[in-house]
Parts: C-alpha cells; sequence; structure tokens
C-alpha cells in the first residue's frame, strides 16, 4: 500500500466510526432533539453508511439527496412484509393488516392496488372535493379561533386530516369519533422502527381488530356512490376488484398516513413560524401569495416523516458518485428523507427557513413508485389551512415553547399552545 492509499483507507475508517457514532446518536432518545446536526455529520462523513448498530445491523443509511432520489427510484429495492416485521412483527392482526397494506406490498400486487386506490385520489378527483375540504377546515378554525386560545396541534391539526378523510369516506359522526378513538395519534410510537414494544403491539392488535369490524359494518352500510369508500369498493383495474379485507386495509392507510403526517407537518412548520422564524409568517401575513411555496418549504424543511425503509430485493452494485457499492439481497436501507432536504449540494443555506424559496425539490413525499399517494390531497389541506391561518389570525403567536417529541420516524411537536 502507498503512503497515499493507507492514508485514504485511515481516512475511511475514521469517517466510518464518525459515521458510526453518529447513528448511535441518532438512535438514542435524545437524538431527534439534535436531528439535522446528526445528518449533516452522517452526510459528510459516510452519506452511503453501512450500520452495525445493534438496532439496525447491516442497514444501510442513505443521506444525500442524489442517493435517495435514485434509491428511491430503483426497482431493485422494494417494500414488502420484511420492512413491516421491523415495527409489527410476524403475527397477530395488526402483522396480518401490514400485509395488505399498499405501502408495504413487494412491486406486482403493489401496481395492481395503487391503481385502483388512486381512482380515488387524482388531481381531478381531489379537486372535486376542495369547496367541501375548505368548509371543514374553516370550521375547524373558527371554532378555535372563538375560544382566543388553544392547544393548535391536537384541537386543530389532528381533527383536520381525520376531519377530511371521514368526510371523503362518508363516515357519519360516530364512526368518525371512532376513527379518532381508534388512531388516537399515538402512530409515531408504532411506526418508530426498532421500538414498538410488546404492549404497544398487543394494543395495536387490540385496535385493529375493532377497526376491521367497524369498516366492514360501513362498507355493509355503504349507500352513497358519491365516496371513496363506494369508489374503492366499485373501483377495478382490468375487471379485477379489492377483496373486503383489502378494501379495509387501503382505508387504514389512507387514515394512518394522512393523518399524523399532515398534523405534525403543520405542528412543526408552525413551531417555527411562530417561533425563531416569525419573520416568515410575517412575509406571509403581507403576501399570502406566498403561501404555496411556504407549504412546501415546510415539507421541505421538517418533513413529518423522516424516512422510508427498502430492502434489497436482489444483490445490487449501486453506482454512487464515488464508484460501486455492493448492497447483498435481503440487506436494509434506510432512506433518510429528512436529511436529502438538507442537502447543500441541491439547497442554498439549507438550515435557513426561506418561504419563499423556489426551486424546491424536496423529496418530503418520497419518490418513485411508493411516491405518496395522498399527495395532492395533502397539499391541498396544508394551502386551505395555512391560507387560513395566515388570513383570519395574522397575529397569532406562541403560548407556550414547543418541544420536539423523541420519536425518530414520525416527527412532530408535543403540542402546540397559541393565542389569537
Ligand atoms: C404532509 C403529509 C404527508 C406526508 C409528509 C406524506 C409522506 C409520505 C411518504 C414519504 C410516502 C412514501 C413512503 C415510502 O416510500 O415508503 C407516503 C406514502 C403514502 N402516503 Fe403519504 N404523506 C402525507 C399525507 C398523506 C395523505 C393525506 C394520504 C391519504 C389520505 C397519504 C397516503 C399515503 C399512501 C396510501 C402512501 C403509500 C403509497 C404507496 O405505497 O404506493 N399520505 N407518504
Amino acid at each position: 500500500m502507498t503512503a497515499t492509499e493507507s492514508a485514504m483507507s485511515a481516512d475511511t475508517a475514521r469517517d466510518s466510526e464518525a459515521a458510526a457514532d453518529t447513528i448511535a446518536a441518532l438512535a438514542s432518545p435524545d437524538g431527534p432533539l439534535r436531528l439535522y446536526e446528526h445528518y449533516h455529520r452522517l452526510r459528510t462523513a459516510d452519506p452511503i453508511h453501512q450500520s452495525q448498530h445493534e438496532s439496525f445491523p447491516d442497514c444501510w443509511f442513505i443521506s444525500r439527496h442524489e442517493d435517495v432520489y435514485k434509491i428511491l427510484r430503483d426497482r431493485r429495492f422494494v417494500q414488502d412484509a420484511r420492512n413491516a416485521e421491523v415495527f409489527a412483527g410476524t403475527e397477530g392482526a395488526f402483522a396480518d393488516m401490514c400485509s395488505r397494506m399498499l405501502i408495504f406490498l413487494p412491486p406486482g400486487p403493489h401496481e395492481r392496488t395503487r391503481g385502483i386506490i388512486y381512482r380515488a385520489f387524482t388531481p381531478q378527483a381531489v379537486a372535486r372535493w376542495e369547496p367541501r375540504i375548505e368548509a371543514v377546515i374553516h370550521e375547524l378554525i373558527e371554532s378555535a379561533i372563538a375560544k382566543g386560545e388553544c392547544e393548535l396541534l391536537h384541537e386543530v391539526l389532528y381533527s383536520l386530516p381525520m376531519t377530511v378523510i371521514s368526510e371523503l369516506l362518508g363516515a357519519t359522526p360516530d364512526e368518525r369519533a371512532e376513527f379518532d378513538r381508534l388512531f388516537g395519534g399515538q402512530g409515531h410510537e408504532m411506526s418508530d422502527v426498532g421500538r414498538a414494544s410488546d404492549d404497544q403491539r398487543s394494543a395495536a392488535d387490540r385496535m385493529v381488530e375493532e377497526f376491521t369490524e367497524l369498516v366492514a359494518a360501513m362498507i355493509k352500510n355503504q349507500r352513497d356512490p358519491n365516496t371513496v369508500l363506494a369508489t374503492l369498493i366499485e373501483a377495478t383495474e382490468d375487471g379485477d376488484r379489492l377483496s373486503t379485507d383489502e378494501v379495509i386495509a387501503a382505508v387504514y392507510i389512507l387514515i394512518g398516513a394522512g393523518h399524523e403526517t399532515t398534523a405534525n407537518l403543520l405542528g412543526n412548520g408552525l413551531s417555527y413560524l411562530l417561533g425563531p422564524d416569525r419573520d416568515q409568517w410575517d412575509r406571509l401575513v403581507a403576501d399570502p401569495s406566498l403561501v404555496p411555496s411556504a407549504v412546501e418549504e415546510l415539507m421541505r424543511y421538517d418533513t413529518s416523516v423522516q424516512f422510508n425503509q427498502r430492502v434489497a430485493n436482489e444483490d445490487v452494485v449501486y453506482e454512487s458518485a464515488e464508484g460501486p457499492v455492493r448492497i447483498d439481497e435481503n440487506q436494509r436501507i434506510i432512506v433518510l428523507l429528512g436529511a436529502a432536504n438538507r442537502d447543500p449540494a441541491v439547497f442554498d443555506n439549507p438550515d435557513v427557513l426561506d418561504v419563499g424559496r423556489d426551486p424546491n425539490p424536496h423529496l418530503a413525499f418520497g419518490a418513485g413508485m411508493y411516491y405518496c399517494l395522498g399527495a395532492n390531497l395533502a397539499r391541498l389541506e396544508m394551502n386551505i389551512a395555512l391560507d387560513a391561518l395566515v388570513s383570519r389570525v395574522p397575529n397569532m403567536e406562541l403560548a407556550g415553547d414547543p418541544e420536539f417529541r423523541r420519536t425518530w420516524m414520525m416527527r412532530g411537536v408535543n403540542d402546540l399552545a397559541v393565542r389569537f
């Protein structure tokens, strides 16, 4: 080995050690409190890092925007039951539900099911609901404003996507209340990969059993042809329909994937806009035409879904900017969307929240075949909500210091007390 080669290999070992320390810091209970510092360290030290951490043995961590985007679009890296197992285990009602859930289906079955569910979420379908969504959001915000102060996260932001999806599904007020009780805003604990306890899994099993009964009854009593539920029941792909169990799993993923994600994203964003980035709130108040770019920037700056999982479906030689990387069949990959969204190679001043940022190629909705199916709906909800808040309560201020939860995958604040 030449002197230059041995210096390079010493550098590589040091970088890999720094990256391993960073994964340990990220996986620790306090990791989420200094998330973006850790991401920057990881991206600089070893952007395609193979971990030996006990919670992530042999798992690859991807932190550069370019690699995250390429890997999400590479069909050799898939979702399937192996990813669900990490938090659902292999037995019980919850694991069973996961085995039918769109997000954990491998490529062939995924394409079929996505094709059917997507019928209900095309831009045209979502645009048709716009007036109703707008009315729901304004109603929620008006009743909060009338009180003069509120805990915005749970009283408004959580209710917003849950009320909207319940309306779209055609749920009665009682059924909607049941969805609220069953989902209860605890999804962030279950989805914190590798951390779910046996008690949490048993509670998830009981929840899924009750949910299945509830939605089975809704399917039986379904009368209105203009609901998402009716579309799911009726829609076909080449004459092929979803079974009742598949419809139930579709309703589960629509609520599960659309509820905490949207609420926490707005919660995170508002904690900055009303806190350290108040100047950006004032910019929005002065010029509400910035709301659409502000929504994109909040998604980039601190998204609620911090990472996606994949598993290699075959031995892969991945071509990275530094050269080939061999990833073996069955090895897990964690693509860090939050790290990609702060990559200085793509975003100028990535740690600055700029509501006018343009272009903004963030990856908060993922990419490739599992790209967020609810992206059109989520964007619409967030635009309407932010626009309503900026115009109705320009003087809104924090009534406490929001603190971030110690969950990594599903990021959010504990609460958001505000006064108007
Ligand atoms: C701001 C809010 C949201 C964020 C940040 C978000 C983020 C994401 C991300 C990153 C993925 C990709 C997962 C992966 O590749 O493994 C995803 C998938 C998905 N999202 Fe969203 N989402 C949001 C809102 C919604 C809403 C409102 C719905 C529906 C009502 C929804 C339904 C789905 C579904 C069904 C999938 C699975 C797609 C598939 O497997 O083909 N999401 N979401």
